[in-house]
């Protein structure tokens, strides 16, 4: 029986482009290896979000290449495919193929021309959802991709170029991916896209559905208990899905809303629509909706000329806002993007030293708000046994990680735990009562 590696990098949407074309591979007789010489096809499912990422990929396949069977096919797909194109042709010259994010489905074809090079990086829509079989099962917590793309054009980023222009998948089958994740095992639902809450789409007869109805719908699934979505634009965060967070109980009091820097000259540069006051209107309009609700954020320092006093504007949002749980990131200059070719690119070791104390006071807030959860009850999803296998690890409705010791017990799926220690990486806690 033939068998497919496939390693994946990068972001949520990623991993589950990565179980699709395992989906799409199994379905044709193959099996997946974790080895490399065992392979007959070794697929890397790669981002191209800072340059870092993309010299993995290449510094991967240069390891690939000297372990793998003479025969076996060897390519990349997803994002860095993309921005390579042909010229990964080039660079890999035993690479046999090239897929973009919008057409991984096409893999089977090199597998019936193993001879020939395949290079497809089309934009082509969403297509590659209803040519893949469903991934079998489901995991307790499913991701579902509901659109893809980003009409933003943040002057730093990629994305629009390599994943295209926002395209939202229809309302019934996202539904039904909904209904299969639940009878399939999962409790918690996880929305995907690039903007997720811009998620629009309009039905033959013309209804138009939003996430808003994508939530209140599968919330009406009884196995589904917990209910998020993941990366929203602060200005698409609109009132109706704003009630949200007051009228559905599923709805975790979580939400990453990047807010990128704190400066409203930086804001400006990178093309973010919104100015400092209004992210912070819609952050209390959150809280009015949620009182427990937090927020999570990404952060990029040292864009093309950001000052001293730029940086500090950020610092202070930082503290101001209270984000519990972000990315920060040092600006990478990327192909394709206005930001690349701004003048005052800032220097390394400057990123480097802004980068270093944003961290430490995102950390720092991040402990604190651990231990301001000492003592409090918080419904928790079971995740899975720890390292050691002696206790259960839970998940709390800010995707905080803890730890509680079980006794031998089976861990409940769903559990009221009670909080008893706290650090920076996450909780300890005493199993109250099982939610199941
Ligand atoms: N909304 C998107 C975000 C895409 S990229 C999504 O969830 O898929 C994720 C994060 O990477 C961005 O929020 C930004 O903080 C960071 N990022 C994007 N381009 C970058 C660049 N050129 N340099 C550094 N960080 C970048
Ligand atoms: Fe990128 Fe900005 Fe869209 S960060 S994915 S262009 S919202």
């Amino acid at each position: 029986m033939k068998q497919f590696y496939i390693h994946t990098f990068g972001c949520q949407m990623n991993v589950y482009d990565g179980q699709r074309i395992a989906a799409l591979l199994q379905s044709r007789g193959m099996t997946q290896t974790d080895n490399i010489p065992d392979a007959d096809i070794i697929i890397l499912n790669t981002c191209a979000v800072r340059a870092k990422a993309t010299d993995k990929v290449f510094s991967a396949l240069g390891r690939i290449r000297t372990e793998k069977k003479p025969d076996a096919l060897m390519g990349i797909v997803g994002c860095v495919a993309r921005e390579a194109g042909a010229d990964a042709f080039r660079r890999v010259p035993d690479l046999n193929f090239v897929l973009g994010p919008q057409s991984y489905h096409k893999l089977p074809e090199i597998l019936e021309n193993p001879d020939t090079r395949l290079l497809n990086i089309d934009l082509g829509g969403l297509e590659k959802f209803d040519e893949m079989p469903q991934i079998t099962t489901s995991p307790t917590l499913a991701y579902i991709p509901i659109q893809e793309g980003c009409n933003h054009c943040c002057t730093y980023c990629i994305v629009p170029y390599t994943r295209g222009r926002e395209i939202s998948r229809p309302f019934d089958d996202v539904m039904r991916d909904v209904i299969h994740a639940a009878n399939t095992g999962a409790v918690e639902i996880c929305f995907l896209g690039q903007n997720v809450n811009g998620y629009k789409y309009t039905s033959p007869d013309g209804h138009i559905y939003r996430l808003s109805d994508l939530i209140r719908a599968t919330a009406t699934q009884d196995a589904i208990k917990r209910i998020r979505f993941t990366s929203s634009y602060p200005t698409e965060m609109t009132d109706d899905l704003i009630d949200m967070f007051r009228t559905e109980p599923k709805l975790l009091p979580f939400l990453n809303m990047p807010i990128q820097s704190g400066s409203p000259n930086v804001l400006t540069r990178m093309n973010r629509s919104y100015t400092l006051n209004l992210y912070i209107d819609i952050v209390d309009k959150l809280k009015r909706a949620r009182p427990d609700i937090q927020i999570s954020s990404d952060f990029i320092v040292g864009f093309p000329d950001e000052t001293d006093s730029d940086f500090e504007q950020t610092m202070d949002i930082a503290k101001r806002i209270r984000y519990i749980n972000s990315y920060s990131f040092k600006y990478s200059p990327r192909p394709h993007t206005a930001a690349a070719l701004m003048p005052n690119q800032i220097p390394e070791k400057i990123k480097s030293q802004r980068l270093y104390k944003l961290d430490a006071l995102l950390n720092e807030i991040q402990r604190e708000f651990n231990e301001s959860c000492i003592g409090k009850n918080l419904t928790c999803l079971y995740e899975g046994p720890d390292k050691t296998g002696k206790h259960a690890v839970y998940r709390t409705p800010y995707m905080q990680q803890c730890i509680v010791d079980t006794n031998g017990k089976d861990a409940p799926q769903m559990a009221e735990i009670k909080i008893t220690a706290a650090n920076k990486a996450s909780l300890r806690g005493e199993l109250l009562t099982d939610k199941n």
